[in-house]
Order: C-alpha cells, then sequence, then structure tokens
C-alpha cells in the first residue's frame, strides 16, 4: 500500500537526517584542507606581466562572464578547462556560454579550450600537462555549485579539484580562486564583523550545508599553501546577480529560482533576510582588474552588493518591473511553494526550516540563516571598493537591472 506523506513530514524527516549527519565532519573538512606532502611552489617574480591564463569554469555564470572580460580586453593567451569528451565539444560548450551572454566581436585567436574534469589529476587527462604547463596564472571559477549537497557530493569539484589545480600551480603559477561569503558560517560568526582579513574557521555548519563546507575546506587548504610559498588571491563574492547591461542571469541558481519562484505565486516571506546582489560584471570585472592590473594586500576581497536588499524592498522593485508580489507570512509562502507543483524553489524548499524566524541554536541551519538581517556574519568590504577605486575601478556593474533580468528570467 502506497504511504502519502506531506512535503511538511518529508521536510521535518531531511532537517532531522541532516541534523544527525552533521557530527563527524569538521575532522574530515580539516583532513580535507592538509595540503600534505610534495607541494614546492615555484615562486613568481612580482609585476611580471600575465602572458598565459588557465581558467576554469568558463561554461559556468560566473566564468563565461570572466572569460568574457578578459578576451574584451585582449592581451594574455587563455586556456579554459571544460567538461567535456573531447576538446572540440569543449570549444563548443564554451562558445555557446559565451553566446548567451550576447558578448559581441570577441577576439578568440588567443583562445584555446581543452577537455578536462577538475575532480582528476591533470595528469590523467592525455596531452593536457604539456599544453598548460608553461602558463603563469590559473583562475579557478569551477565548482558544484548547489545549496542540497551534501560535503561528500561537491567534494570532488570543490576540494579535490583545487588540490589538483595547487599541483599545476606548484610548476610556478599565480592562484586566483573564487571562493565564497559562505565560508563564515552564520552561527560561528554570528554578529561578528568579517572583513576581508577575517580568516573562516571550522565548525557550526550543519550537514546541510555541504557546499559552504566544501568552500570553506578549499580556502583553507589555500590558507596552508600561502604558507608554503604560493601567490594567491581569494575572491568571496555574496550573492551574484544578473549582468546590469543586459539582465543576463544563471536560469539555474538560487537567486532566480527565489525570484521567479516567489512571483509564480505572487508572494515574498515577509521575513527580516536581506539579498546582497553583486551584478556578475562587477564581480567578473574585479577579477579580471585584479588579474591582471594588481594584486591584492588584503587577505581576501569581498565582492557584495552595494546594498542588501530587504524582502520589502525587493517586492517594490519586483512591483516597479512589472511583477507584483505581496509580503506573506513565512508559513504561508512556504505552503505556497509547496503547493506549487512546478515550482523552481521545490528541491531546496526542503532544506527550508519550517520555522523562521531564527532559532538557530535549536534546529539545523540554513540557507536563509546566512541572509538574516539581524544575525549572522557582519560582512564589510571596506577594503575591496578602496582597493578597486583606487587601481582598478570597475567600468559596469552599478546597479540592478530588474527590468530586463525579468524579461529574459519570466519568458
Ligand atoms: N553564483 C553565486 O551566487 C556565487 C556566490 C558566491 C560564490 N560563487 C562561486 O563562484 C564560482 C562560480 O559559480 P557559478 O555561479 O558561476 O557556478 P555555475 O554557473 O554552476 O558554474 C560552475 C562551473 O564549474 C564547472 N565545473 C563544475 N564541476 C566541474 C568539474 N568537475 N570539472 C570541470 N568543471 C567543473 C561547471 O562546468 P559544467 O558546465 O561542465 O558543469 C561550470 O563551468 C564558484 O566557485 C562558486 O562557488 C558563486
Amino acid at each position: 500500500m502506497q504511504t502519502l506523506i506531506s512535503t511538511g513530514q518529508k521536510r521535518a524527516v531531511t532537517l532531522q537526517m541532516l541534523q544527525q549527519g552533521a557530527q563527524g565532519f569538521d575532522g574530515k573538512i580539516a583532513a580535507d584542507a592538509k595540503l600534505g606532502q610534495g607541494f614546492v611552489f615555484t615562486p613568481v617574480s612580482e609585476g611580471a606581466p600575465v602572458q598565459h591564463i588557465v581558467l576554469t569554469g568558463a561554461t559556468g555564470f560566473l566564468g563565461v562572464h570572466v572569460l568574457a572580460a578578459l578576451l574584451r580586453n585582449g592581451g594574455p593567451r587563455i586556456t579554459c578547462l571544460t567538461r567535456a569528451a573531447d576538446n572540440d565539444t569543449a570549444l563548443q560548450r564554451v562558445l555557446e556560454a559565451l553566446a548567451k551572454t550576447g558578448a559581441e566581436g570577441l577576439n578568440l585567436s588567443g583562445l584555446q579550450v581543452l577537455a578536462h574534469d577538475l575532480s582528476r589529476p591533470v595528469q590523467d587527462t592525455p596531452g593536457l600537462l604539456p599544453r598548460i604547463a608553461q602558463a603563469d596564472t590559473i583562475i579557478n571559477c569551477a565548482a558544484r555549485v548547489n545549496f542540497t549537497d551534501r560535503y561528500i557530493q561537491a567534494r570532488g569539484a570543490n576540494v579535490m579539484s583545487l588540490r589538483h589545480l595547487l599541483h599545476l600551480a606548484s610548476l610556478g603559477m599565480r592562484m586566483h580562486h573564487v571562493s565564497s561569503v559562505a565560508v563564515f558560517s552564520p552561527h560561528a560568526f554570528n554578529r561578528c564583523e568579517v572583513t576581508e582579513d577575517t580568516r573562516p574557521r571550522i565548525g557550526a555548519f550543519s550537514a546541510a550545508q555541504g557546499y559552504c563546507q566544501t568552500k570553506l575546506a578549499a580556502e583553507l587548504m589555500l590558507h596552508e599553501a600561502e604558507r608554503d610559498g604560493l601567490q594567491n588571491t581569494i575572491y568571496r563574492p555574496g550573492l551574484i546577480g544578473w549582468d546590469s547591461q543586459t539582465g543576463h542571469g544563471n536560469p539555474a541558481d538560487f537567486l532566480t529560482h527565489f525570484i521567479t519562484g516567489s512571483i509564480r505565486i505572487g508572494a515574498l516571506p515577509d521575513i527580516g533576510i536581506r539579498l546582497s546582489i553583486a551584478p556578475v560584471d562587477y564581480v567578473a570585472g574585479a577579477i579580471v582588474g585584479t588579474v591582471l592590473h594588481g594584486t591584492s594586500e588584503a587577505e581576501a576581497l569581498h565582492l557584495v552588493g552595494e546594498h542588501a536588499l530587504s524582502m520589502r524592498e525587493l517586492a517594490d522593485e519586483l512591483s516597479k518591473a512589472g511583477a507584483p508580489v505581496a509580503l506573506v507570512p513565512y508559513e504561508t509562502w512556504l505552503a505556497r511553494i509547496d503547493a506549487d507543483t512546478e515550482s523552481p524553489l521545490k528541491a531546496l524548499s526542503l532544506l527550508l526550516p519550517p520555522d523562521f524566524p531564527l532559532c538557530p541554536a535549536a534546529r539545523t541551519p540554513s540557507l536563509l540563516d546566512s541572509m538574516a538581517a539581524d544575525s549572522g556574519p557582519r560582512l564589510s568590504d571596506h577594503i575591496t571598493r578602496a582597493e578597486l577605486s583606487k587601481s582598478r575601478p570597475p567600468q559596469t556593474g552599478q546597479g540592478l537591472n530588474f527590468q530586463d533580468f525579468l524579461k529574459r528570467a519570466l519568458t
């Protein structure tokens, strides 16, 4: 006989399982973050021009904007490492991603795209190493970005991949690694000021936050590598939003799902979270500017929105852009999401606590905690904005172009 259980019951079981599964993971993260033997980093001479960049994640949302910004700038050769059966298919995938951004007239003569799965060592792909061994720079934009992952599901793409790239970097390359503000656990850093020089630490993530745990393990590994001589810049974006010029967004990310899922039910949750959205062209521009024109004195750069939107402000923006939504109690919003069989928030909603506002000590930490307005880390980007405005002011990425984003996202 088939047993019918409600979404609410499924949610309770899922959250309980994740809470139990959290135990023991801190040790795993610490072990994975250890660099271990066999890494000797050849120094890169300061001020040497960037001539050959290895770029990962170029079929992804941020990576393709980084690639477009690099190509617009001209100059260095670029080799993309992209998952595919062969190099031709890999090139095809990157060109398709570029076309979706709407970037036109790019000079592709210095671009090569090679097939490689980053969860495997570079040596496992025949013929790859000789084609990239002379590169001087790695920009690592690749990651498995899925907020429903457990640690173990994202470990290959987000942690082991970095270890393999560090072997490559040890040949004499400077590393630019895209991390995330999600490395700061909202509970461990509750109400703490977090600047670019704050180091994240292990602890207080739940098993529901496998993605955050892998990003943390990767950052900790990089700090060890820095001690051993790696030249490295870490970028910590918050929520990466659509392109401020074109409205090109990522149809598969949390932000698009949250906004389109809420528009479908005509409602936003009336809760104290804030969305700090940084346009992808701002994030990509800051990374490319730093790679080409300067190194950073700070431990990391924080690439977050100029202003964090409350749910009221988001509702106003959506109404102005022609998609009116009402603010409703959180429980009502969640129940409407549950009832919408086509909701893009379906998978994620199982991980949303039934009892927001926060009671963090008592229950499984969730994605929403990192956006809570009156708790969690107090993130600052003063050093980043000062550095960017001094030496490499972003040309784009100001303001959120809801109109064009919605036109694209809702069709
Ligand atoms: N999006 C955000 O709001 C946000 C916020 C903070 C930080 N970040 C960070 O920014 C970076 C880029 O994120 P995104 O939003 O652009 O993600 P995305 O759109 O999902 O792109 C991820 C990229 O990584 C590649 N990748 C994943 N696993 C791989 C593997 N095993 N081998 C080779 N390539 C692999 C993907 O290739 P395929 O096309 O083959 O899958 C894709 O190109 C990530 O490091 C992410 O953690 C993102």
